[in-house]
């Protein structure tokens, strides 16, 4: 039986019912290097690490008070003055009649085992720590971040949202956000994140949301897929920027620069003022002669009514050429927030030509336009002829310097490679050798009286069309100015209507 006993691996011990020591085994006593008597004799519990010694004596109590079966682990002192971890298993004994007697146990060496559970724990408290971090940093980003599955539906928010919305997780998760979305930016919300969703790539846009106090703000909404190990697309992260106080500066900037925009138009017609008076008294001087003609008609001794009839057709047709002058000089000054119409070039252009005819003819220029008429684009009409207008008075007083007879300027309106391409020649000095886009910086002018804001405003309110502009020698002799602008969908389909 000791034989059997010495055989375990493991160490061996029992004790009576008040919890002392009756036996130790022979491996038990060699692993504490003690001898059976002072072992008994309490030598054993020395041998227990001081800081697990209550714990060890409160799970042997628990033992026999209560009756059961315990395991503890506690630290033993090897014969060479080591510590290693032990399992402490006990159980209680009994006699034939159901009467604890005392308890017996085994010891088992977890050393290395506690090692590795020693690890795992640390790297669960790892991983809890660095959870902790990303949630941190999470909360911290200056934005609202959220997830989505695969389908679209939100799965989370940050907190950082649910704070802003004062909502809840439930409220938002699924599709619950639109909630929180300016009902006139829902659509808009849906129909991008559908064809993002669709495309399977990052997309962004631009929407208000609203805060707990019921105000709306701008946000900037980015997401981008996730994709698993096998490529799949599992997830969408999002997030949300605050761009509120950006857009109202972008907001103001575009209204001061509607402002200056004005301002340059109404001083560019302040110096065309005698040019356009001019413009508008020759109908109305041909509508006085024509009614003199038409009287003289009437009041001959036999009325030719034939003759008066055609005077009068002539004052209809001059009253109202100078009527549209006058309607588009007020377009031109009036001040107004842009408008995006559908816009077809050789409406727009010729307009301008129109007003500046005499100026023209005073500078003796030759004006030619050349229009493909399937161009159309979106924008707003009075920006549009501002810019051609400025692209002429340059071409006009660049030409200024070059002899009478060889002043020639050409507007073109073009369809090209998907956009429509607007340019104004001249056979003018050209650009010179410098960087052609320094003469669109603000303040830049090579004229005594020039205000150098001319081609500035022209290129921001191409790039506010969505298009760019550019100039360039044309060939030897000349410039030419040129924007292109998107084609407006479906362009040439409404040549059928007009
Ligand atoms: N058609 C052109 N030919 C040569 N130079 C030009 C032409 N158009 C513009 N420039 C140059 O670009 C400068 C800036 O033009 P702009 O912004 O309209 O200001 P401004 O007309 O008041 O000088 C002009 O001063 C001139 O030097
Ligand atoms: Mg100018």
């Amino acid at each position: 039986m000791a034989h059997l006993i010495n055989a375990l691996p493991g160490l061996v011990w029992s004790a009576d019912a008040s919890g002392d020591m009756t036996f130790l085994s022979q491996p038990y006593l060699d692993y504490i290097g003690q001898s059976a008597d002072a072992a008994l004799a309490g030598g054993w519990l020395d041998a227990v690490h001081p800081e697990d010694v209550d714990g060890l004596l409160r799970a042997r109590a628990t033992a026999l008070t209560q009756g059961l079966a315990t395991e503890h682990e506690a630290r033993l002192r090897r014969a060479d003055g080591s510590y290693r971890w032990m399992l402490f298993l006990a159980n209680p004994c009994h006699d034939a009649a159901g009467d604890l007697t005392g308890s017996a146990g085994v010891i088992i060496d977890v050393e290395n085992r506690k090692g590795v559970r020693d690890a795992l724990r640390s790297s669960e408290v790892a991983l809890r720590e660095s959870e902790r971090q990303l949630q941190q940093i999470i909360d911290s980003i200056p934005g609202l971040t959220w997830r989505a599955d695969a389908q679209g539906s939100i799965t989370y928010w940050s907190q950082s949202f649910i704070d802003y919305a004062d909502a809840t997780l439930e409220d938002i998760i699924g599709y619950g956000f639109l909630d929180y979305i300016h009902p006139e930016d829902r659509d808009l919300v849906m129909k991008t994140w559908v064809s993002i969703l669709q495309s399977g790539k990052p997309g962004e846009s631009e929407t208000r949301l609203r805060r707990a106090d019921g105000q709306y703000r701008w946000f900037l909404w980015r997401v981008s897929p996730f994709f698993d190990s096998a490529g799949k697309l599992t997830q969408w992260f999002g997030i949300n920027v605050d761009i509120e106080n950006r857009k109202r500066a972008e907001e103001g900037l575009r209204q001061s620069q509607n402002e200056l925009a004005h301002v340059t138009r109404m001083t560019t017609m302040g110096e065309l003022a005698a040019s356009i008076a001019h413009e508008v008294n020759q109908p109305l001087m041909a509508v006085v002669t024509n009614a003199g003609t038409c009287l003289r008609w009437l009041n001959a001794a036999e009325p030719n009514l034939d003759m008066a009839r055609q005077a009068v057709e002539r004052i209809v047709r001059d009253g109202h050429r100078a009527g549209d002058i006058i309607t588009s000089l007020r377009k031109l000054v009036r001040k107004s927030a842009p408008q995006l119409d559908r816009l077809c070039l050789d409406q727009v252009v010729p307009v301008v030509l129109d007003l500046l005819q005499s100026e023209l003819r005073r500078r003796e220029v030759v004006a030619k336009a050349q229009f493909d008429d399937t161009v159309t684009i979106r924008g707003d009409s009075t920006q549009l002829q501002q810019v051609i207008l400025n692209l002429i008075m340059n071409a006009v007083e660049a030409m200024a310097g070059t002899d009478a007879g060889s002043r020639r300027l050409t507007v073109r309106a073009q369809a090209r490679g998907g956009e429509a391409i607007v340019s104004v020649t001249d056979t003018g000095p050209g650009l010179g050798t410098g960087d052609p886009d320094r003469l669109f910086d603000a303040f830049f002018s090579t004229k005594p009286e020039g205000l150098g804001m001319g081609l500035s405003i022209c290129r921001s309110i191409i790039e506010a069309h969505g298009g760019r502009i550019w100039a360039a020698n044309n060939g030897a002799r000349g410039s030419v100015f040129s924007f292109a602008l998107p084609l407006a969908e479906g362009n040439g389909t409404d040549v059928a209507n007009r």
